[in-house]
């Protein structure tokens, strides 16, 4: 399968040529929004908990992300990611809201998790506060809060949750079956897979390297970042990503670091991160024929 990334002068902008494509497709990337709707429906120390917390202007992270969805509908895309920290929490009044929004886009969406939507207020990151959580992603899921794809124009779009730094056995699986499927693979996750180029800017903007299967962290930064080191199925979905091996999957897409990022990864893809939407990113993504 042949494909092309088109460099453009705006990271704003992707631009994929994909052979064979049946027709052109566009779809929109909304990563990292952080808003923060919590009201006092669960108390109100949970409310004043979320206030403390969050030095993000609630009514310009709204502003972002509702003009976000009003632009995707103008361009009908044919799909909208969402690949996570949509919100900073899951307290009911920032999930109803969310629901709410998202009911205003016209075309279909996939959602992912990132580590913020699913933290709740005094409960510190953990898979076990994810676990706890988790039920409350089913309805921008399909249910599924851990993995889904859909299929637009003849691309797969994958999306996984690694919102833990992890891979779980299920998710390595699924990846595999869907690769398998022999379709033009966009895959779709919060948290951005190391590649050395994309360390250097990371480690300036958050002092620890921040991306699944990173190398460079120390027991110190694990600990404070609470997370642990790789587990087997991490790597192993790490190297069949590099290792591509039906060739076909053609990009990945992140958030989590907050700033735009474009880079080869493994063979013949690219990895692009999206500037964090709470400052007015987001990523159009054009896939064209190629001739
Ligand atoms: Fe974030």
């Amino acid at each position: 399968m042949k494909f092309e990334h088109v460099l453009t002068a705006n990271e704003k902008q992707t631009l994929i040529r994909v052979e064979r494509l049946a027709k052109p497709t566009v779809l929109f990337h909304i990563t990292d929004s952080h808003m923060h709707e919590t009201d006092d429906r669960e108390g109100i120390e949970i409310w004043a908990e979320s206030v403390r917390q969050y030095s993000f202007d609630a009514l310009e992270t709204r502003t972002h992300f509702n003009r976000s969805l009003d632009y995707a509908n103008e361009l009908a895309v044919d799909q909208v990611v969402l690949t996570g920290d949509i919100v900073n929490g899951a307290t009911l009044n920032n999930l109803d809201y969310l629901d709410k929004r998202l009911h205003t886009l016209r075309s279909p969406y996939l959602y992912t998790p990132g580590n913020h939507d699913w933290e709740y207020p005094f409960e510190p990151w953990s898979e076990a506060a994810r676990s706890s959580q988790y039920a409350k992603f089913d309805r921008f899921t399909n249910a599924n809060p851990s993995y889904q794809s859909a299929e637009v124009n003849g691309i797969n779009l994958v999306a996984i949750d690694n919102s833990t730094y992890q891979i779980t056995d299920d998710q390595l699986a699924f990846m595999e079956r869907q690769l398998a499927r022999g379709l033009p693979t966009l895959l779709f996750m919060h948290i951005p897979i190391y590649i050395p180029s994309l360390l250097e800017d990371v480690m300036r903007e958050w002092r620890s390297p921040i991306m699944m299967a990173a190398e460079g962290w120390d027991a110190k930064l694990m600990a404070e970042w609470m997370i642990e080191e790789p587990r087997a199925a991490t790597i192993d979905f790490y190297r069949m990503l590099m290792d591509n091996p039906y060739a076909n999957l053609v990009g990945l897409f992140c958030g989590h670091i907050h700033f735009a990022h474009r880079d080869a990864f493994g063979r013949g893809a690219y990895q692009y991160v999206t500037k964090a939407g709470f400052s007015g990113g987001y990523r159009t993504i054009r896939l064209l024929p190629m001739h």
